[in-house]
């Protein structure tokens, strides 16, 4: 087990380059699987979640090879439709090989992924959108096993705009017969990222980024090359930790519209927010003030992947903030290490209430995931004294040695081994 410890107190500045997006690499990696060929995939950021779906990728027949942010997948001789249980359980994203399989072989069989440290997510709308294309769906215990001998163009309304379900859907759909409008589509700009890459295999499919997406299917698409879109969360979460710093920090490889909701917010604040030649500059110049209220929603709307690191944030705001997750039922696990470092914060029902104080102190805490290790680390780097943040598997998995780019910017952070609790 490995955690960071943090030497708080260190304004950030200087200049660093934005990660690939990993919620955008990971459903293009999943569809290479759509036509046999060789694929260049180029900013696939280094993390583990990356590294599980490479093996997955492997474990179905494909060769990949990776050299530094390329990667190089050939799925010519791709023939399995099952996925291992063990790297099922690694991450919630193999599920979008369920699209691309069925359409490439026909059919899949998966485990069901569990319920995770940020809520239940079950893949019901995955199911149904796949159902209404033709696919048969079995399940026994926690076996599911699709097939489809031939995917049929369909409408589908999801009931809630999940983007896991609309690109498994859009995967599905690419080489179906006919039309397939998916209504009440998610709007992420990963979503968009991804129809660019199948539009460029030969897919043809409009309105990415809209809440309707329609696809014409097509007898068959290639191989083809891509570079992945920046990782916006990793943007924002870099913003705040120079407003939790008091720094002044430039990000290249930022699409500042990707981020409107988050700047906004963060202007609220008192963060001087400009865009730069490449991305983005960020300056806190004044003390930063609290927001009345936050709710996470679908994009555009403000993101959950940046609700812990905004609240973070938020604990040294003057004033009262509030900030409410919609998205995921149990995405607040950080606001009892947050207290554990000195904030004055409390949790009723899926609303956060913080009173800002001045600065918080160091302390021993937890990652218990991904982006709640990220507000951790933020909070870290403006307490006092020193903190130990443990669980940085969790945060290896979608920031790329998010240690060495926080010492880059002169944050006093190593790397270390810690023993099991
Ligand atoms: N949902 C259902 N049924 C489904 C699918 C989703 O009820 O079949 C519910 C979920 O339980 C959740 C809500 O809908 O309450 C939103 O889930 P969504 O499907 O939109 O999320 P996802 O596709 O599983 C992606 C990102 C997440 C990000 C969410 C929301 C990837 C690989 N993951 O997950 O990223 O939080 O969209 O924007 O793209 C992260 O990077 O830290 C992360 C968790």
């Amino acid at each position: 087990m490995e955690g960071f410890v943090i030497e708080g107190g260190t304004p950030l500045t200087g200049r660093v380059r934005v990660q690939g997006a990993k919620n955008a690499a990971l459903p293009i990696l999943a569809a290479t699987v759509l036509a046999a060929g060789t694929y260049e995939i180029h900013d696939v950021p280094q993390l583990t979640d990356i590294d599980a779906m490479c093996r997955i990728l492997q474990s179905l027949g494909a060769k990949v090879e990776r050299t530094g942010h390329r990667v190089t997948v050939d799925t010519i001789g791709l023939n399995q439709t099952h996925i291992p249980d063990e790297l099922m359980s690694r991450i919630r994203s193999s599920i979008f090989l369920m699209g691309p399989l069925l359409a490439r072989l026909g059919k899949v069989t998966i485990s069901r992924p569990g319920g995770c440290a940020i809520g239940k997510r079950p893949i019901n709308l995955h199911l149904k959108g796949l159902a209404c294309l033709g696919v048969e769906v079995a399940e026994e215990g926690d076996i599911i096993a699709c097939s489809a001998p031939e995917l049929k163009g369909a409408e589908i309304t999801l009931d809630f705009p999940s983007v896991g379900a609309t690109e498994n859907i859009m995967m599905a759909a690419v080489c179906a017969t006919g039309e397939t409008v998916i209504t009440n589509a998610a709007r992420e700009p990963e979503i968009v990222d991804l129809a660019a890459f199948l539009n460029k295999m030969g897919a043809r499919v409009q309105g990415a980024g809209e809440s309707t997406i329609v696809i014409q299917g097509v007898p068959k698409v290639q191989a083809t090359n891509h570079s992945v879109m920046p990782d916006r969360i990793v943007a924002g979460t870099l913003i705040i930790a120079a407003g939790a710093t008091g720094g002044e920090v430039e990000l290249d490889n930022v699409v500042p519209e990707h981020l409107e909701s988050v700047i906004e917010s963060l202007r609220q604040t008192g963060l001087a927010i400009e865009t730069a030649e490449r991305g983005l500059r960020v300056q806190a110049e004044r003390k930063l003030t609290g927001i009345p209220h936050i709710v996470t929603t679908p994009y555009p709307g403000f993101p959950t992947d940046m609700q812990p690191q905004m609240l973070a944030l938020l604990t040294l705001c003057e004033g009262t903030s509030r900030v409410t997750e919609k998205i995921f039922d149990s995405r607040l696990k950080h606001v009892e290490e947050l207290k554990k470092m000195g904030a004055e914060i409390r949790l009723e029902g899926d609303t956060v209430t913080v009173h800002g104080i001045r600065r918080l102190t160091g302390a021993h805490v937890c990652a218990t995931d991904l982006r709640a290790g990220a507000a951790l680390v933020i909070a870290a780097l403006n307490a006092q004294g020193r903190s130990v943040v443990a669980g940085v598997e969790h945060i290896d998995r979608g920031y790329e040695r998010l240690d060495e780019v926080i010492a880059q910017l002169g944050g006093q952070i190593h790397r270390v081994a810690l023993k099991k609790q």
